[in-house]
């Protein structure tokens, strides 16, 4: 267990992005409410994530991560979770089949409902208000009583992040991720791409290595794993009055974990030193990510890591890389390389997504699709170079045909950006990108693997 530490300790902290609250008794009150409640993980769970993840980190295994940039009240449907849920199980078995690894899949999903912004406040034709901070804060209606703090907001969240990871739960354990079903999971708005046809050939030949091994006896009723998958859920731990909150101590260990998502993580805007944000999570014993931008340096890197894994634990960090399609390979290779000097067992994993947004000329915030997937073949070279393994991706994405990000296959522009535009924050790629991206990914993992079996021979 973490020194001087308790789940209030980040209080003396700095802390930066939280909002500051109107009504300190109603705050109280909403926390203490949500400290009744149930957790929404158990900590055995979390465990089996940081072993699931400590394999990744060794180079047997590859983690995929994605979601919402934000979610959204007005956006919780059935549909929509399962629309996520399904092009996930689609990139994790394209992923797998390519490389022989196992994928470990992660939502951004039942609890990312909490933004750090740039700027606190935002102006709408010469009106200045303050900015959305995501549902869980306050609403993105752009009138000053819609942005004001609410903390009954958080009652919500945990109302809808129950019901979501309950159906993610259900998906995952009975019967709609069953292997048997790769086909079913295609979605219709996809048949015109040249990438929903290679998937389907590639479901031909896991259908029919399925048969094979069905004749040899191995099935879902011999076999059970054959029609269940593991899913876990994950958001960035901003709010934390919220993650404080949902803290316990495990009854098995003694141990505390934040039970608000098996994996939680620091932003790219939270995790300088002294930060009330790092205090807090350096003493859950969740397995948390670390987004890692332009700003950060190997020395600073290496004095977060001591703090947040002074034992060295593998899987329980994950460092999220996020630099942009021209600033990877120049700012990269210095920060694997000391952390390798220091013999950090740590998962690498690259979010394309955050160093790639511009403003399009009508307007909107977006990503260039070839520039997300630069970023990625960046990432993949560097690794290469250093000789460590590029164990993740890090995507803000959707199963919705959303038209958020430009390019693809199915090429969304600049003009048709307003035609699906639903995001809540940033820009997301859609079904067809991400699948598209998963193909990329499965080359350069595919790539990465026979130069190992190279070096080995
Ligand atoms: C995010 O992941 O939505 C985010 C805000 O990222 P970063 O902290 O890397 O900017
Ligand atoms: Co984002």
């Amino acid at each position: 267990m973490a020194a001087n530490w308790a789940p209030n300790s980040w209080t003396s902290a700095e802390a930066r992005q939280l909002p500051e609250y109107p009504d300190a008794q109603a705050l109280d009150a909403a926390t203490r409410t949500l400290s009744s409640y149930p957790p929404l993980v158990f900590a055995g769970e979390a465990r089996n994530l940081t072993a699931e993840l400590a394999e990744v980190a060794a180079g047997r295994g590859f983690l995929l991560q994605g979601g919402d940039c934000a979610e959204s009240f007005a956006e919780h449907s059935a549909n929509n979770i399962r629309d996520t849920f399904r092009v996930i199980l689609q990139m994790a078995v394209v992923l797998t089949f390519a490389s022989k690894l196992p994928v470990v899949k992660l939502g951004r999903m039942a609890g990312q409902f909490a933004k750090p912004r740039s700027a606190n406040t935002e102006v709408v034709d010469g009106v200045e208000l303050p900015s959305y901070r995501g549902d869980n804060v306050n609403d993105i209606a752009f009138t000053p009583e819609a942005r004001i703090p609410d903390p009954q907001r958080m009652l919500r969240s945990y109302a809808q992040s129950a019901a979501t990871l309950n159906l993610l739960r259900a998906f995952a354990q009975g019967g709609y991720a069953n292997l048997h079903q790769v086909h079913r999971w295609t979605h219709d708005f996809m048949g015109r791409s040249p990438w929903a046809r290679k998937y389907s050939e590639m479901a031909d030949r896991i259908g029919e290595a399925l048969d094979f091994m069905a004749a040899c006896g191995i099935d879902p009723a011999s076999v059970p794993q054959l029609a269940q998958t593991s899913f876990y859920t994950s958001h960035e731990a901003l709010l934390l009055p919220y993650e404080q909150a949902l803290t316990r101590q495990d009854s098995l260990t003694g141990d505390w974990y934040d039970t608000s998502a098996h994996f939680l993580w620091i932003g790219d805007r939270t995790r300088f030193e002294g930060s009330a944000h790092v205090e807090f999570l350096r003493g859950i014993g969740n397995p948390i990510g670390v987004k890692c931008g332009p700003s950060l340096e190997p020395e600073a890197l290496l004095r977060m890591l001591d703090t947040l894994n002074p034992g060295r634990v593998p899987g329980r960090i994950t460092l999220i890389t996020r630099y942009g399609h021209d600033k990877i390979e120049a700012h990269l290779p210095k920060l694997v390389r000391a952390v390798t000097r220091e013999g950090h067992p740590v998962v690498w994993s690259c979010d394309p997504m955050h160093g790639n947004t511009i403003k399009a000329a009508t307007g909107y915030k977006t990503r260039p699709f070839d520039r997300i997937l630069a970023e990625v073949r960046g990432f993949f070279a560097v690794h290469r170079a250093e000789g460590t393994h590029a164990g993740g991706i890090h995507a803000e994405m959707t199963g919705q045909n959303v038209t958020e990000c430009t390019g693809g296959a199915i090429d969304v522009t600049e003009q048709s950006l307003a035609d699906r535009y639903h995001t809540h924050c940033d820009p997301r790629l859609n079904a067809g990108q991400s699948l598209e991206m998963a193909f990329l990914l499965a080359e350069m993992l595919n790539e990465e693997m026979a130069e190992r079996r190279k070096a080995a021979a």
